[in-house]
């Protein structure tokens, strides 16, 4: 005997069949897609400026679940920059402290501040500088990296006191130089470091530790828990 003809199916029911077992995920918005865009551009510049590439994906918020938390650290980057762009006498901001307090990100959220066009702001880690100046005059990148960091509008050195010091102390003398070229030259210049006032003192001698004093502000990060 013959099956009994059913009724065709509805072109909606075939299509639902047809998707059913895949997840039909909705178009981004356009506004979605351009704060995307957005973001992607602000990690591409940050790395351009030499931002470690951890950072530079937390402060252009393209890291999962990450979110912006007030910090001593933040908070007082974030005066320092209100006053720094407007005046002279605040060319230097050094946030100095424990490990893991936000120094950094601190600073990286000023670096990503900065417009692109405005004077190329860098980023460059103590040792990396410590590095270049051994090698000066060997190598034309390395050159033109120096040329980089002494030109830049807002130069950030990350980790201050982490660079090799030589028994000669041909390095500390030109870091010395870089930074008080730069504050002569009323250029901004971020430092974090972990080092204390007096070590600072001790390190880079009383005539660098004057000029920061009198050209800047000295910030002691409060200690709290690290946010690592
Ligand atoms: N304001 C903030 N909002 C959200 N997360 C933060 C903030 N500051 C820091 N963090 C988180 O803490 C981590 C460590 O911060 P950061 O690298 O700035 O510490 P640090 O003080 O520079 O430490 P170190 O002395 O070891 O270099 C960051 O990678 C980030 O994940
Ligand atoms: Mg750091």
């Amino acid at each position: 005997m013959r099956a009994k003809r059913t009724e065709p199916p509805l072109m909606s029911e075939v299509l639902e069949n047809l998707l059913d077992g895949y997840q039909v995920r909705p178009d981004p918005s356009p506004d979605a897609c351009e704060a995307a865009n957005l973001r992607m551009g602000l990690f591409t510049t940050m790395r351009d400026r030499g931002c470690p590439t951890k950072l530079a994906r937390e402060v252009s918020r393209l890291k999962d679940g990450h979110r912006c938390e007030s910090t001593h650290a933040l908070e007082s980057a974030m005066g320092w920059r209100a006053l720094a762009l407007g005046e002279a006498h605040h060319e230097v901001l050094v946030l100095a402290g424990q490990r893991g307090r936000g120094k950094s990100y601190a600073a990286a959220q000023v670096l990503a501040q900065m417009r692109p066009g405005s004077g190329c702001p860098r980023w460059a880690n103590a040792r990396h500088i410590g590095t270049w100046l051994f090698q000066r005059g060997h190598d034309v990148a390395v050159q033109r990296h120096l040329e980089r960091i002494s030109t830049a509008k807002l130069l950030v050195i990350d980790d201050l006191g982490w660079e090799h010091m030589d028994r000669g102390g041909y390095a500390q003398g030109a870091f010395v130089g870089i930074i008080d070229d730069r504050i002569q030259a009323e250029l901004r210049t971020i430092l974090t470091t972990n080092m204390g006032e007096a070590k600072f003192r001790e390190r880079y001698g009383d005539a660098l530790h004057d000029r920061v004093r009198g050209y800047g502000l000295w910030v002691d990060v409060e200690p709290g828990c690290s946010l690592r």
